[in-house]
Order: structure tokens, then sequence, then C-alpha cells
């Protein structure tokens, strides 16, 4: 069976006048239909770059890509044209970015942004509009703005009717991120990339939000990326996890094998860094140090100089992803005495 998205040993470097850094070093990420991939990291460790190589929006130049592959089914996005990723974007590839703000036109009603993405996806596949297939422009115009009427509705706006004819000026930047959110979904994109989509938003939408892309997933058989900083929301929606670090995925599987049996110490130390309701004051356990400077990254294993277990062999290669458990690896060359060396 074909995957819907498989990245393969992607190499990503980002120029600058100080040197260039290695931002993505050899990404492998499968994303099924029907699965939701939580990818997770600190910050600077290449999330959004990975989610932007996909949808093709990485600034280029500065983003060069020196190797590697991005298959939409099968199909290698790399060499496409923009025009030709225009076509994809909207209809078989949907985005949520980070910053909201700078990603919905001041100019236009938000009506009208939404039905224009509507028309746009419809015209490739038929049934997201509600109206037969050779329908007037204006019937088929009304029938996507009755989808954007369901969709703000869906993604938690009020009074979704006459919102849409606000200027995004009018919303509050929770509500823009909402309406980001339903212009994402509106085209019933085969594969979803949302990066941080809840993170500005109150727990009770975040939630609510949440169980809409599960839901979508379910009904349209879509598969998503959602970048987080929160494994909360990474155990409550996702089926599948990645970790990364430092431009490298260093752990990925099901989520209750990666969350339940983390291996890798740096998911280790990301999950023990969560406080629980028993952590007492001050005793949250942190992660010494900070992710490295990509332009010199340390040799070898990016996390040996931050890792408790490292040793001089982690600093001579990357390490390759090793199974710990079914469709569970870790990138540490210690792995398979990792269980041990915890309880030593
Ligand atoms: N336009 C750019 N030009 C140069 N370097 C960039 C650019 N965008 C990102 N980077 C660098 O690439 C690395 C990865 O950035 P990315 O935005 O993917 O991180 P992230 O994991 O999404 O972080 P966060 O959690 O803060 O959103 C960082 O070191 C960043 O400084
Ligand atoms: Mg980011």
């Amino acid at each position: 069976m074909t995957a819907l998205l498989e990245i393969r040993d992607l190499h990503l470097s980002m120029s600058s006048y100080e040197g260039s850094a290695d931002v993505l070093n050899g990404i492998n990420l499968t994303v099924n239909r029907g699965e939701i991939w939580g990818l997770v990291g600190e910050s600077g460790c290449g999330k959004s770059l990975t989610g932007l190589s996909v949808s093709r929006l990485a600034p280029s130049p500065p983003a060069h890509y020196s190797k590697g592959q991005i298959l939409l089914e099968g199909r290698d996005l790399l060499p496409l044209t923009q025009r030709e990723m225009q076509k994809l974007r909207g209809k078989r590839i949907g985005m949520i970015f980070q910053d909201p703000t700078t990603n919905l036109n001041p100019a236009f009603r938000i009506g009208e942004q939404l039905t224009d993405v509507a028309l746009a996806a419809a015209a490739q596949d038929d049934t997201i509009l509600d109206c037969p297939a050779h329908s007037s422009n204006r019937t088929r115009r009304a029938a996507a703005w009755s989808l954007a009427v369901e969709m703000l509705e869906k993604v938690g706006i009020p009074n979704a009717q006459s919102r849409l004819a606000s200027y995004p000026h009018e919303f509050s930047g929770g509500m823009r991120q909402r309406v980001l959110i339903a212009m994402a979904m509106i085209g019933r994109p085969d594969l979803l990339i949302a990066d941080e989509p809840t993170t500005a938003l109150d727990v009770s939408v975040q939630a609510q939000i949440l169980k809409q892309i599960k839901a979508n997933v379910a009904e349209y058989d879509m598969g998503v990326v959602l970048i987080t900083h929160n494994l909360g929301v990474v155990a409550q929606t996702c089926s599948h996890v990645a970790v990364m670090y430092a431009g490298n995925i260093v752990e990925n599987g099901p989520v209750a094998a990666v969350i339940g049996n983390p291996v890798h110490p740096y998911t280790r130390a990301l999950l023990s860094a969560i406080p629980t309701k028993d952590t007492k004051r001050g005793a949250l356990k942190g992660l010494a140090g900070a992710v490295p400077n990509l332009i010199n990254p340390p040799p070898g294993c990016r996390f040996a100089p931050r890792c408790a277990f490292a040793q001089p062999a982690c600093t001579k290669a990357t390490p390759p992803p090793e199974t710990v458990g079914p469709n569970h690896s870790a990138a540490c060359i210690r792995a398979a005495e990792m269980e041990a060396l915890i309880h030593a």
C-alpha cells in the first residue's frame, strides 16, 4: 500500500551570512490515512520546517534541499514547480500555520476567503459542495457559502452566518486562528499539516478543535501531522508520535508505546519535564542545556552533549533508528540496553 505521505531521508539546510545550518538532518516519516501524527520537540528543532517542506512553503533561498524525497501518495513533491504545488494545496494538502496573524488577507471578508478555498477544492472534487456537478457559478458560490457557515460553526464561531461578512481585523486573534483552521479543513484535504493550531486558544476551544480534527480524520479518512509542544494534546489526540531533536527524528511509534514506554533519553527527558499533580513546587525536572547551534552541530548523535547515557561511540555517526517494539523505533545506539541502564 502506498503511504499518504512518506518523507525519506530529507536533508534541508538554511544559509545565512553566518554559515549554512543543517536544520533537517535526514528526516524519515510515514503517515497513512487515518493516522494523526504528533510531531514534538523543543523550540528550534525543525518541526515547522518539516511541515513547511511538505507544503513546499519553506522560503527558498535560504532553504536548500540537498537530499531526500517527500512523497505524496508516491509522487515526489520536491521537483514540482510552485504552480504545480498550488494545485495540491487546499485539496490534497491543507496547512494551518504557526503564526495566524499573517495568513488572512486583510482586504477581503472572511466569507470570501473561505468560499474561494472551497470553490478551488470543489473544482477537483465535486462532492465537496452540496450541489449538482454542472450547477451555475451562482449556485456553486451559494453552496460554498453554506459550507463556510457550517465550517465556522464547527470551529466554534457563534453567529457564523453574519460573521462571514466581517474582515479579519474585526476578529480576535483566537477567532482568526479558528478561521484558519476552518480554511485548512474546508477543502477536505487528504493530508492536514497543523502547526501549533491550538496553542493560542483557551482549553475549551482547544478541546473542541482537536475533537473536530479527529472527527474529520474518521469521516474523510485523511492523515494529519500535528505539530505541538504539548504532550498532553498528543496523548489525547494522536495515534502516533515522532519526537524531533535538532533536525532528527529520534523516536517514533504509536502514542501508547512512545509515551508509555519511551526509549530515547531525549523522549524520556521531555516526558519527565511535564509536571504532574504530585510534582512538588520547585521540583520540576528540566533538561539542562539547549538545542545546539545547527551551523556547527555536535558530531554523531546531536543529543549526546546533553545525554546522561552518552559514551564516546555516540559522537562517531548519526545513530540509525533501532526497532524497539512493534512499529516503534529509537535512534540511539544504546536503545537495546536502555531499559537496563534506566533501572541501574
Ligand atoms: N527563514 C529562516 N532562515 C534561517 N533559519 C531559519 C529560518 N526558519 C527557521 N530557521 C532555523 O531553522 C531551525 C528550525 O526552525 P523551526 O521553525 O522549524 O523550529 P520549530 O521546531 O518549529 O520551533 P518552535 O517550536 O519554536 O516553533 C531553527 O534553528 C531556526 O533558527
Ligand atoms: Mg515552529
